[in-house]
């Protein structure tokens, strides 16, 4: 058996529930890991209210990416890993618990630098960073790309991300605080939505040219804001709609006169050959660079929680107040591998 969080009535975060449930078992070419921090991500966050169900025969248990050691590898895992490496994973879901199984195709190692902790708040929100501007958007050098949200922990990676691309990041968010670690991230100038148009501040930053790529995980209300803001030939990628999802006006037309291409991505219904793929040139292309001297890479923690307190993790979320991850550390931290 096992601790996990669990939902048996979707609703607010006092509906999180620490029970014992059976503890996985490692299909072919799974691997089990014990879990020593998971992170939270906005979905989880939706999936506890029951508006984002897990894909079909994925886990029910809440958690998108985990840290922690491998316990136990399944008949037929073709890689070289044994029990004890530190691992981190991309997962469909079940990181909220103290095991999960995982496909091996979906594991990476942890860079030797990083603690558990730090590893566990990369999987999810930098494969997503990652995928959007390298696999979606195909940034290129000197673009100008738009992160909305640069605060949050897809924002903190897309930034460092673009930065690494030599890409110019530009940023929106909604606290002076937020912006501020946006610039020191690499943000080359920041726009706080809640008091000056973001449209304006990107019209005047690029000359009147406009972003290249528009990372949008808002959507709905800020469609007119998007379209003045991209380019002419720019690609505008919605991954995300807190902001709403139902657009009024000519959409259309202001889009096709910038001749802009809209893009959509959503990561966790990809198919395992797509999520490998991905996992496989991240832990190429990105990984190294957490790990060189000064690391030119790292993952921003706003606060670590126990698993007893997983309601607190996700109030805390849901009230708009992390900038960057929220780490959950499964075992006490000093009682995890560092
Ligand atoms: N498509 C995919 O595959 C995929 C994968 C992962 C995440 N996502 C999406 O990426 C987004 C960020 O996820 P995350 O886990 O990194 O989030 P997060 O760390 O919780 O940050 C979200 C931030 O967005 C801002 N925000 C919230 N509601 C807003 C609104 N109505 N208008 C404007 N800003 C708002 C808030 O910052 P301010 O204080 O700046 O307003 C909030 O702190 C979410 O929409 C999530 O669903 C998509």
């Amino acid at each position: 058996m096992m601790r996990a969080v669990c939902v048996d009535v979707p609703g607010g975060p006092e509906n999180l529930l620490l029970q014992s449930v059976p503890r996985p078992n490692p299909k072919a070419g799974e691997v089990l890991i014990k879990v020593h921090a998971a992170a939270l991500n906005r979905a989880d966050l939706l999936q506890r209210r029951g508006l984002y169900p897990p894909p079909a025969g994925e886990s029910d248990i809440i958690g998108l990416e985990v840290a922690g050691t491998i316990h136990t590898l399944g008949p037929g895992v073709k890689k070289q890993w044994k029990p004890d490496d530190r691992v981190m994973a991309l997962l469909c879901g079940g990181g909220y618990a103290e095991y999960v199984s995982v496909p091996e195709e979906l594991l990476m190692p942890v860079p030797s630098n990083l603690t558990m902790c730090q590893a566990a708040a990369i999987p999810e929100a930098w494969l997503t960073a990652f995928q959007l501007l390298d696999f979606v958007a195909q940034v290129k050098e000197g673009e100008v790309v738009l992160v909305h949200a640069g605060g949050s922990g897809v924002g903190t990676a897309a930034v460092q991300l673009v930065r690494l691309f030599r890409g110019v990041p530009v940023v929106t968010a909604g606290s002076p605080e937020k912006l501020k670690l946006a610039e020191k991230l690499g943000a080359v100038v920041g726009f706080n939505y809640k008091e000056e148009s973001f449209a304006q501040g990107v019209h005047d930053f690029t000359g009147g040219k406009g972003a290249n790529v528009i990372l949008d995980c808002i959507g709905g209300r800020n469609w007119e804001s998007n379209v003045s803001s991209l380019a002419i030939d720019g690609r505008w990628v919605l991954y995300g709609t807190m902001g709403g999802r139902a657009v009024e006006g000519d959409l259309l037309g202001k889009l096709l006169s910038k001749r802009g291409h809209l893009l959509t991505s959503l990561l966790r219904s990809r198919s395992l050959q797509y999520k490998a793929d991905l996992v496989k040139a991240f832990t190429g292309r990105v990984l190294p660079y957490f790990s060189d001297q000064p690391a030119t890479l790292r993952p921003v923690i706003d606060s670590t929680f126990s698993l007893d307190d997983i309601a607190e993790a996700h109030k805390h979320m849901e009230a708009n107040r992390n900038m960057g991850k929220i780490v959950i550390n499964v075992i006490p931290q000093i009682e995890q591998t560092q």
